[in-house]
């Protein structure tokens, strides 16, 4: 069974509203893992727009699970991380005008560059992830640069627009999957995902992780960040066990919304 990442960021968005220091994203990563979160993301952007420096060393010191750190390869952050060493640090395109995370990683275009910040991070002791759009040249290109895990980018299938088209990205995820696992790598996904959708990305065979962030906190604004993340985590366990039973693509035509 797939396991579930929390990402925390737009706890701290909320935060920064008023640029105060409530709701405490430190203390809902807390709440995250006492509701069965296997593990807590934050994105720590150029501009500091929700998480700031001082929250990733918190999360770092709190948590009794691991703590990914989301960030662009840029000297700046690979500074940070070499200093706060978290679990894993998880390597994402960044811009500064984009409303979040755009597409993936472009690994095959920039194999030197992120080869070397891959083995930095690596070498001070960290896992190191690609978020890449689920293409076999971009899978491929992550275990050329040695990284030990990818996120399979699941924004195209969860923005896609009626059932056909949602099972024309879904498959591009689960033949994604097979092919990293066939490579001997390790498979996570996540952007977009929602109680809704949740369910075929979940059942997608060998996926370990998936990162889910502002459906969570969107949620947890009407029913609490505790019961937030337990729905999620039963929806991720209920998709396990129609898993034995139905293929993702006929858990999308049967039990998605
Ligand atoms: N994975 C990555 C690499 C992301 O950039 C994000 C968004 O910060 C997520 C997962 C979570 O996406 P969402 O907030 O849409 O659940």
């Amino acid at each position: 069974m797939a396991k579930l990442c929390v990402n925390i960021d737009h706890v701290a968005t909320v935060r920064q509203a008023r640029r105060g220091s409530e709701p405490d994203p430190v203390a809902a990563a807390v709440l995250a893992e006492l509701a069965g979160a296997a593990s807590i993301t934050c994105h720590l952007r150029e501009d500091r727009r929700h998480i700031n420096d001082a929250d990733v060393e918190r999360l770092n010191q709190t948590l009794r699970t691991h703590l990914n750190l989301e960030m662009a390869a840029t000297e700046e952050m690979l500074g940070i991380a070499e200093r706060i060493r978290p679990y894993m640090v998880m390597f994402v395109p960044e811009k500064r005008e984009e409303v979040t995370t755009e597409g993936g990683l472009d690994v095959a275009g920039s194999l030197g560059r992120l080869k070397e910040a891959t083995h930095r991070m690596k070498a001070a002791g960290m896992l190191v992830s690609h978020f890449i759009d689920p293409e076999s040249e971009q899978i491929d290109a992550v275990a050329a640069c040695g990284a030990d895990v990818m996120e399979l980018h699941t924004g195209g299938y969860a923005n896609a627009r009626g059932e056909e088209a949602r099972l024309v990205e879904l498959a591009k995820l689960v033949s994604g999957a097979a092919h990293a696992t066939r490579n001997g790598q390790r498979v996570n996904a996540g952007h977009g995902l929602n109680l809704r959708n949740v369910l075929p990305v979940a059942a997608i065979p060998n996926l370990v992780e998936l990162h889910i962030g502002h459906s969570i906190v969107s949620h947890a604004v009407m029913v609490g960040f505790e019961r937030a993340v337990r729905e999620m985590v039963e929806a991720i366990g209920r998709a396990t066990t129609l898993a034995e039973r139905f293929t993702p693509e006929e858990i999308l035509r049967q039990y998605s919304a």
